[in-house]
């Protein structure tokens, strides 16, 4: 498996990649639909996990002054550790950056995912929940 980060504007590559994902899958599956939001997530990074060509998920994020922020998260399959390699490679990021915390707002659905990473709930109980990693 191999991660790869494709920045701003590099539209040309991330079209391709849209294309070939509706071509092959459902859009509209939940998992399916988080990598294509994050793939379409033109002024933000993302990173994309890769197993011999196949695209196995996507993470969207942005990085601010004093946080990295994330957009969008999906895999092609669940619980098969696809998302934990993708976020632990934006707590990598923050890590060289010394960008901290890494933040994001919750449909609600995912709360255990994030929770299992290690990440804390920032706004109690409201829904959508947000969370965060401190470094
Ligand atoms: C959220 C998402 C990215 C998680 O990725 P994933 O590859 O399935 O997660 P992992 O396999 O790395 O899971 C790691 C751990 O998180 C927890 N976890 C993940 N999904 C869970 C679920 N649906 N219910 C309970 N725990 C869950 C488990 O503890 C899991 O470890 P285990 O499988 O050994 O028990 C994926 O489920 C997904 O694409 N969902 C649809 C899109 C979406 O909802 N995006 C997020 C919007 S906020």
């Amino acid at each position: 498996m191999i991660l790869k980060t494709y920045k701003n504007f590099n539209s040309k590559i991330r079209n391709k990649l849209i294309d070939r994902l509706k071509a092959k899958y459902d859009k509209n599956e939940s998992g399916v639909s988080g990598i294509l939001s994050a793939l379409s997530d033109f002024n933000n990074y993302v990173i994309v996990l890769f197993n011999n060509f196949e695209i196995l998920g996507a993470v969207s994020y942005y990085i601010k002054k004093n946080y990295i922020g994330i957009d969008h998260i999906g895999v092609i399959k669940q619980r098969c550790g696809y998302g934990t390699i993708l976020m632990n490679e934006v707590f990598n990021i923050a890590k060289q950056l010394d960008r901290y915390p890494v933040s994001l707002i919750t449909n609600g659905y995912s709360n255990e995912f994030y929770e299992k990473l290690g990440m804390k709930r920032s706004n109690g109980n409201k829904i959508p929940a947000s969370y965060e990693m401190t470094g």
